[in-house]
């Protein structure tokens, strides 16, 4: 059970792992507000009075920086990152990148939810100890073929986290970077397969949420850092390489 009122800010909150996190935090009587563009489904969370939704729109620096003014008096001790553009259509190599693409991608993925971050900072920092979590990927350490524009987002974000990390001491701020081995069922990623394709392989997004659900719960102990997450929702760090 929570024992605080701060909140926790959500993105990606719409629908995916983001949108079942928000379900099981919810669940969990941990107040949540979940940003995106479009409304969540109510049905989803019943009648909770444990989430609430805004609508931003994260490839707008403005739309963000009026959301932050809006929370000015709100306490946040956790900031979820789940939030993703995953282009259009199929892979393609990055020679057929257009701006329009780059821009959109990068904007929202990297550009918006560091943007949302920095802002955020000073909130997170204000608690005893303040919680980053981020949805990475494996695509931001491994390379990946056709899905450049995509690639360069979740490293740009994964990067930019490794460094607010290190500038801030771990008694204050905890970033957690989880990498998942496995793929999850999501609207998402359905709109970029075939409609014949099997997912019978692919996880529940409830096996991620039920993995952050535990690192923002007030008896978390595992340390800070980058984990690779595996389908039975254990935990195994990452390790950067943190010189040359
Ligand atoms: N699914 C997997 O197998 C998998 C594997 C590894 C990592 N991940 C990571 O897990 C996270 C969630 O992935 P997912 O598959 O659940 O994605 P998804 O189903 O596509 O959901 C993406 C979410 O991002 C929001 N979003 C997109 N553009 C936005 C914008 N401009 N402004 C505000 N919100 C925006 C969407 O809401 P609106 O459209 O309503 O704005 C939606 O809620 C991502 O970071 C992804 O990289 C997923």
């Amino acid at each position: 059970m929570p024992d605080t009122d701060a909140k926790i800010l959500l993105t990606g909150a719409s629908q995916g792992i983001g949108k079942a996190i928000a379900v099981a935090l919810a669940k969990d009587q941990h107040a949540v507000v979940g940003i995106s563009r479009s409304r969540p489904n109510p049905a989803d969370f019943g009648s909770s009075r444990y989430f609430c939704w805004q609508g931003v729109d994260l490839s707008n620096g403005t739309e963000i920086e009026k959301f932050v003014a809006s929370v000015d008096s709100v306490a946040f001790r956790a900031l979820i990152l789940s939030a993703v553009d995953y282009g259009d259509g199929a892979r393609h190599p990055a020679s057929a990148i257009t701006a329009e693409e780059w821009h959109r991608i990068v904007g929202t993925t990297c550009v918006g939810q560091s943007l949302l971050t920095s802002l955020f900072l000073p909130k997170l920092m204000a608690n005893p100890h303040g919680i980053i979590v981020n949805i990475s990927s494996d695509v931001a350490i491994l390379p990946s073929p056709g899905r450049a524009a995509y690639s360069a987002s979740k490293a740009g974000l994964h990067a930019m986290l490794r460094a607010v990390a290190a500038e801030n001491a771990v008694e204050k701020l905890r970033v957690y970077q989880l990498i998942p081995t496995f793929q999850s069922l999501t609207e998402g990623i359905r709109r970029r397969r075939p409609a014949d394709f099997d997912f019978s392989s692919y996880a529940d997004p409830a096996v991620i949420a039920a993995v952050v659900r535990q690192l923002v719960s007030s008896s978390a102990s595992t340390p800070p850092g980058s984990y690779l997450v595996h389908r039975d929702g254990t935990l195994h760090p990452f390790s950067e390489i943190t010189r040359i």
